[in-house]
């Protein structure tokens, strides 16, 4: 039998990334190969997101294309995974009879079984064709495995299985108890369920014994974690503080928390252990609190920075970072306006903005979606515009310094190398030797971009003479 090979992309955020990694490793233990590109796979696999409508027409228009190939490919498996399987299981089966497997972000544990049993449908399906001949549209396998099947977090990770040789994600909880008016995820991926410190210990050392000195933790709402493990006292701060004795490790990080979970104990935690990295993604979303009253996101203006400084007095070399929507219902001029001066306040290293999407189903998307098409975008543009100024501005102040990076891989322009630094920040160099790649190196950066900033490697001596530089001060 030739192999069977599959082709998976990923849509949405970095928990699906991971996702995406463990549905390859099943398929593979399995002895299903990845094919070079889309059209020479047997088996697609679309693992999904339904954060914004954008992201789901993405997916509807993919969708749409792969009709057609089916149509002469009767044998070809269509799968849909991750939230969008979840938010439209019924639909996806009933009115697209091209796809042939549906699969929740909760079901991946068993993936490659559910892939295996629409394949051997989908060949019987073919092979029926075939004898009648028949110009119809062929019906998909129609499995679903939407609720049902294995976590992805039960089973035990093959570590060798990942993109990158130095750096791991690894899922510390799933789902979300938040209320948060706007948003879909905890309908999709459900409720929060952490996992046991023991557990992510044994996986991380796992993940450091093959190689891995760089791992960051995800979870929706990561600070919350361990809240639904009741009697163990599992908190992140203790979490980070087990990982933080794994020898091989040099660098921690987590991401996305929520203002509400950010304890003493965890600012703690952050100041006193130098692997940690030196960024915090706490998305606030709204600079008004009325905005922030509707979005129920349970904090004030004044909490939230209030929160910001506890950390930085604590931690001044951390950076903050952000996500915000623009235009939810009800966004008056002044209460955008109010965002953006928190923007500026904060001064954010990085901010993600998003045009509010109304998600079928949530509080939010009850109200009337009043803030215009064309109002969202020059908002968006607003906010995109101040942090851009900011970044560009902490990037200036970098220049003359040296910063040590992970070395990620080849850069998009020839002859550079590409990595990240302690905060995150992308940094350029040249060089073509990618012996590089997934080691930690001095670089004296001399130029400042909006998105990154380029320097030069140095050697080791030179790196030690520079390394009392003062490090950059995050101002609230
Ligand atoms: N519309 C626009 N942005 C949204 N987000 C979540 N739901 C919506 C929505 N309905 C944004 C939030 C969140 C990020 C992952 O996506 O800013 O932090
Ligand atoms: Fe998309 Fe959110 Fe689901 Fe991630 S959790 S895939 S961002 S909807």
């Amino acid at each position: 039998m030739p192999p069977r090979r599959y082709h998976l992309t990923s849509y949405g955020c970095q928990m699906n990334k991971l996702d995406s990694e463990l549905v390859e490793s099943k398929l593979r233990q399995r002895g299903y190969e990845a094919a070079a590109d889309e059209a020479s796979a047997s088996v697609v696999l679309l693992n999904t997101c339904s954060v914004r409508q954008h992201a789901e027409d993405r997916v509807w228009s993919k969708l749409g294309k792969l009709r057609q190939r089916k149509r002469s490919e009767p044998g070809l498996v269509v799968g849909v995974l991750g939230c969008m399987a979840q938010e439209h299981k019924r639909y996806l089966l009933s009115r697209m009879p091209h796809v042939d497997l549906v699969v929740g972000p909760s079901a991946f544990g068993d993936i490659d079984a559910t892939v295996d049993e629409a394949v051997a449908r989908n060949a019987q399906i073919a092979a029926t064709r075939e004898r009648a001949r028949t110009k119809h549209e062929v019906a998909g396998a129609g499995v679903l495995a939407v609720g049902q099947g294995v976590s992805g977090d039960a089973i035990r990770r093959d570590v060798r299985v990942r993109p990158h040789r130095s750096q791991a994600y690894v899922s510390v909880m799933r789902g979300c108890n938040m209320p948060c008016s706007y948003c879909i995820v905890p309908t999709t991926r459900g409720d929060e369920v952490s996992r046991p410190i023991a557990d992510l210990v044994d996986e991380a050392q796992r993940l450091c014994d093959d190689g891995v000195t760089e791992i960051t933790l995800l979870g929706q709402t990561v600070n919350a974690y361990g809240r639904d493990l009741t009697g163990q006292n599992a908190t992140l701060a203790r979490l980070l503080r087990a990982l933080h004795e794994i020898p091989a490790l040099r660098r921690l990080a987590f991401i996305t928390s929520h203002p509400n979970f950010l304890s003493p104990d965890l600012v703690d935690a952050l100041a006193e252990l130098p692997k940690v990295a030196r960024y915090l993604h706490l998305p606030a979303q709204s600079g008004s609190n009325a905005v922030l009253k509707a979005m129920r996101r349970g904090y004030t203006v004044e909490r939230y920075l209030a929160r910001v400084e506890q950390l930085l007095a604590r931690a001044p070399d951390f950076e903050l970072h952000s996500d915000f929507i623009v235009g939810y219902p009800g966004e008056s001029a002044s209460d955008f306006e109010a965002t953006a001066a928190l923007l500026r306040r904060v001064g954010f290293a990085q901010s993600y903005v998003f045009k509010y999407s109304p998600r079928p189903g949530t509080l939010a998307a009850e109200r009337d979606d009043d803030v215009p098409e064309a109002e969202k975008e020059r908002r968006n543009q607003v906010l995109l515009q101040i942090q851009e100024e900011l970044t560009l501005a902490r990037h200036q102040a970098l220049v003359g310094r040296t910063v040590e990076v992970l070395v990620e891989g080849p850069s998009k322009v020839a002859g550079r190398l590409s990595g990240r630094t302690v905060h995150h920040r992308l940094v350029h160099f040249a060089s073509d030797d990618l012996d590089l790649v997934g080691t930690y190196v001095p670089v004296r950066i001399r130029e400042a971009l909006g998105h990154s900033v380029v320097g030069e490697r140095l050697d080791a001596t030179a790196a030690e003479a520079s390394a009392h530089d003062p490090v950059e001060v995050q101002r609230a």
